[in-house]
Parts: structure tokens; sequence; C-alpha cells
């Protein structure tokens, strides 16, 4: 007896239930062990005992250790400089002078630790890739190299941003381990990174949907280094910042007449209109995950997104880097607060030659105070090679106070705060012993002692960078954000900036004088 139509089309939908089942099944086991955990990293320096220490806050000596320690398969960093092994005995380094002791009351070991565990990574035949400056004083990169020499699963490349973009360095902080677990956020690839700077980042662990993302930036710096920037770039007018200056030949900074086909996959292109503007839908990526650290994530979702500079090498309709951190102040909700953290501020460039004027983050934080009665507060760090003219800047921003109450039609219910962060020792920093050998007082090694860190957060959002707040950062030099609304994250970094905000270690920056 034939089967009736009936039966028949169940006999077909039965394996498809069965298969729908067993996919069901894997997918519920998943959401188990395999889901996709997020934690804040931080590095806090030695000798700060009055620092609230946030509960469940991972340590970046520990993070960078265990991206080494679990890979199996690949590991691909981005790194401006490499100085994971300290140097008391070379009279180059700032390290110089300081003795065994000193040293390891320093936490020096932590570095070598994380060197460690990348040589047994390369040992264990981890195929290992590394993009980086060329590095600085005492020996460049000479870490990285050492790592290479000898070993054909490690290789090492060098993008000179200069070449490219007339000045800047490769400055993304970033570590991806077997394609799913990763780091982002300020901490070097340096022994002082670990114990005597404060850092904060992110580390994901089995989320292959954001390793996925970043390794595609990492592609793209890789191909860089692979091309010759001289056939590659071109002068450009560039009439949103109105300099003339060099860039990749396929930026959108150039008229598209001018333009040469990418070599990198392509980024969302808005006709009539010069350079990268926000894009008003940016690629968000829609992954729920844990964070162990603050508490069980409840199943919800949240979106999440990354964010690249320079504009020219983010892709698809991933956002430039300058909006991750503009619409997360933006992201603020009337009457709320957003708190911002970096070493640097300027609202202006650094490095270019003809000096730019930038006014992207501070027209933004004055439009919150004054349309949606927001505060903002803002730290910067004080430190021994503070920039001089930050605080004309910072008191700029300040006179937004005065201008949003000038007039009482304004209503103005909002304000900038804004206090400089000194880590104790921070004027005290520098070789133990001079060239000459003789003694200079300082009580800790050279570039230590200063807040890193560089994030943005809102009531709603957060955004957790690699950059500092000056235009260089977001138009020559690479940097990568990666940003959530992920309430658990956004809650705990609160907790992390009002831990500093409410220390001994910050100072207010006094407001201009209001008759000026
Ligand atoms: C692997 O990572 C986990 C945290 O994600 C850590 O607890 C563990 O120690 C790491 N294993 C190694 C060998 O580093
Ligand atoms: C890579 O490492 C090799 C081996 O040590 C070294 O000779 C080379 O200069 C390094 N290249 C870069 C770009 O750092
Ligand atoms: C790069 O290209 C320029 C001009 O096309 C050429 O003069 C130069 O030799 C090339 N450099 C390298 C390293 O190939
Ligand atoms: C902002 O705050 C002021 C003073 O507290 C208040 O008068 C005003 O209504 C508020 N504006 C908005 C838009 O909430
Ligand atoms: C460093 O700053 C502290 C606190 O501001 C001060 O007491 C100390 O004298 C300063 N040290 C030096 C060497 O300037």
């Amino acid at each position: 007896m034939a089967p009736s139509p009936h039966r028949r089309r169940l006999l077909l939908i039965l394996p498809v239930l069965v298969a729908a089942a067993v996919l069901w099944g894997a997918l519920a086991a998943d959401a188990g062990a395999d889901t996709c955990k997020a934690w804040l990293v931080q590095s806090i320096p030695t000798d700060m005992p009055h620092l609230r220490r946030v509960p469940g806050v991972l340590s970046t000596g520990d993070v960078l250790q265990w991206l080494s320690g679990n890979a199996t398969n690949s590991l691909d960093i981005l790194a401006q400089y490499w100085q994971f092994l300290a140097q008391p005995n070379n009279p180059k380094s700032g390290d110089y002078g300081f003795s065994e002791s000193d040293m390891k009351r320093f936490g020096a070991d932590e570095g070598r630790l994380v060197y460690k565990a990348l040589e047994n990574a390369a040992d264990r035949k981890i195929k290992i890739r590394i993009v980086q400056h060329s590095g600085f004083a005492p020996d460049f990169d000479k870490e990285s190299a050492d790592l290479a020499a000898g070993r054909p699963n490690i290789e090492n490349a060098t993008v000179l941003f200069e070449d490219w973009w007339g000045s800047g360095v490769v400055h993304a902080k970033v570590w991806i381990s077997d394609k799913k677990d990763v780091y982002i956020g300020s901490a070097n690839n340096d022994w002082k990174s670990l114990t005597q700077v404060k850092e904060l980042g992110i580390y994901f662990a089995n989320c292959p949907q954001i390793a996925k993302t970043v390794e595609v930036y990492f592609q793209n710096l890789w191909t860089l280094s692979t091309l010759n920037s001289t056939s590659y770039t071109k002068q450009a007018w560039d009439k949103e910042w109105q300099v003339s200056r060099k860039v990749p030949c396929w930026s959108h900074f150039l008229q598209p007449k001018e333009r040469c086909r990418s070599p990198i996959p392509l980024s969302v292109d808005i006709p009539y209109v010069d350079g990268y503007p926000a894009l008003a839908n940016p690629e968000m990526i829609d992954v729920s995950f844990e964070t162990p650290g603050y508490k069980k994530s409840t199943q919800e979702h949240y979106l999440s997104y990354l964010s690249f500079a320079p504009p020219e090498v983010t892709f698809g309709k991933f956002q430039a880097d300058e909006q991750g951190w503009v619409d997360t102040i933006n992201s603020v909700k009337l009457g709320g607060i957003v708190r911002m953290n970096t070493m640097d501020w300027l609202g202006q460039s650094q490095y270019a030659t003809q000096t730019v004027y930038w006014s992207s983050l501070s027209s933004a934080i004055s439009e919150v105070v004054f349309s949606k009665n927001a505060t903002v507060r803002l730290i910067v760090a004080y430190w021994a090679h503070f920039i001089p003219n930050t605080e004309k800047y910072l008191k700029s921003l300040l006179y937004s106070n005065i201008l949003c109450a000038s007039s009482t039609y304004n209503h103005c219910g909002g304000k900038v705060e804004i206090k400089y962060y000194m880590v104790p020792g921070y004027n005290e920093t520098g070789p133990a012993l001079s060239q000459g050998g003789t003694m200079t007082g300082n009580r800790y090694p050279g570039f230590t002692r200063v807040n890193h860190g560089k994030y943005a957060v809102s009531d709603v959002r957060a955004n957790i960078g690699t950059s500092n707040l000056i235009w260089d950062y977001f138009y020559t030099t690479a940097g990568v954000s990666f940003g959530t609304y992920n309430p658990n994250i956004v809650t705990q970094l609160q907790d992390i900036f009002d831990a500093d905000w409410y220390s001994p270690y910050t100072v207010l920056v006094e407001p201009l004088d209001e008759s000026v």
C-alpha cells in the first residue's frame, strides 16, 4: 500500500526534525563551557595602596600568559614595540641602574613570565604572526626578532606608518589566539605595562565572532607590510582637516577619480562626501557573552562593535574609531554621566606636519552637556611626559560650563568635570644611574607611573580603546576599540572609573577664570 500523501510528508519531514533536534542539542551544549566569555583586564602599578580594587577584573600579565599558554594553533599580535625583558644593565634603558631587588619589587618578573609563555608557544610550533612598528630605544624590536630567529613558524613584519600616512605608528595592542581568544586594550608588550603602568583592556575567551573581525584588521595591516608604500600612496588635499597629507591611494580623502583599486577589503563608500563620515548604522556584532568577572549574564543579547583606525584600513560597514568614541559620548541618557579616561588629550594633532585643529570629541562632550544635561567626567594622566599645552585644551573644554550657563534660557543642568591622575612617583621616574654612572635619585624606571588606559563609558555603552585622544591616533595611527551595550561590562567599567575618580590619586583641573 502506498503511503498517503499526508504520511509521505511526515516521512520527509522526520529527518529534518531529527537533524534540527541534534543541532539544537549541539547548540544547547555550546551554551555551556563553550560560550563566549569576556572579562575586563587591568594593570595596577605597585605602591598604590589607596586605590580601591574592583573585584572580578583580571590582570594583564595573567591574560597575556593565557593567550600564549592556551594557543594550540595560531597567535596573531599587533604591537608597537617590545620590552618584556627588563634591562637594568643597559645604559640606554630607562631601567638602567636599578638593582636586582629593585626590579623584583617593581614586578619585572611578570614580563619575563609573559615572554617565556610566548617562547613556549613558539617552541610548540604555534604559528605566530607579529605586526609591529620598528620599536624604539634601547633595542627596538629585538625581542620579536629573537622569537623569530631560527623558527619558521614565526613571522614578524614591520609597518612604518610614516611611509603610508606621513607619521604615526602601529599603536593597536591586540593579541588573537587560535582565532577565538582575544585581548584588546592599552597594554604594550612591555614589562612596565604589567606592573608599573595603569592599563585597561578586555579579554575574550571562546569568541570566534569577535576574533574573526579583529583578524580582518590584523590581515589588513599585514597586507600593508607586504606592499611597497611608494606605489600605493598619494598626496591628498584633505578637505575635512584642511591639510595636505600623504594617504594610501585608496583613501576616501582623495577624490574618487584619483583613487587606486584597494588591495584590502573595501569599506563602505559614501558618494558626494569627503573622507569617512559617521555611519548611520555601523555594523554591530550580535554576540551574547558571559561576564564571569561580574556575574553570570542573562541570556539576553546586547549589541557590540569594533572600530578601527586609521579609516583607510577599516572594512565593510565597521565604523572608524573616532565614531566609536563619539557615539559612546552621544549614547548618554538625559541627565546621565559619561566617564572618560585617557593618558593624553589634545584638541589638535601632535605629530602631523601641518597642525590639525580637532574638536570631534570636545564638541561631542559639549553637545551632550548642553542638550542632555549630561555630566561628563574626564581623567587625563599627569606624568613625566605630560604634553604642556594639554591644560589649555582642558580649560577650553571646561569653558563649556560657563557657556552652557551663560543664558538662563539654556536651563543648563549639564557639566564637564576634569581630573588629572597622578600615580605616586610619577615625578621620580627615569634610570637610577646616569650614562656617566652617577646616581639620579629616580625611584622608578623611565616611562612608568602613568595612567595609560583609554576608554569611555556612558550609562548604556562602553568603548575600550587603544588610542590617546589626539587627532593623529584616529587618522594616521593604528588603533582599535571594542564597544558594547552589555550592562555588566558597562557597570563594571563605571566602577573601575569611580575607583580612580574618587581615589586620592586624582586632582581637579581648575576652570578658567569666569571673567576671561
Ligand atoms: C587558558 O585560559 C584560561 C582562562 O580563559 C586560564 O584559566 C588557563 O589558565 C589558561 N591556560 C593556560 C595553559 O594558560
Ligand atoms: C624578523 O626576525 C628575523 C630573525 O630574527 C630578523 O632577522 C628580522 O630582522 C626581523 N624582521 C622584522 C621586520 O622585525
Ligand atoms: C618601491 O617602488 C618605487 C617606485 O615604484 C621604487 O623606486 C622602489 O625601488 C620600490 N622599493 C622596493 C623596496 O621595492
Ligand atoms: C536640565 O536641568 C535643568 C536644571 O536642573 C532643568 O531646569 C532642565 O529642565 C533640564 N533639562 C532637561 C532637558 O532635562
Ligand atoms: C613629586 O611630587 C610629590 C607630590 O606632588 C612631591 O611631594 C615631591 O617632592 C615631588 N618630587 C620631586 C622629585 O619633585
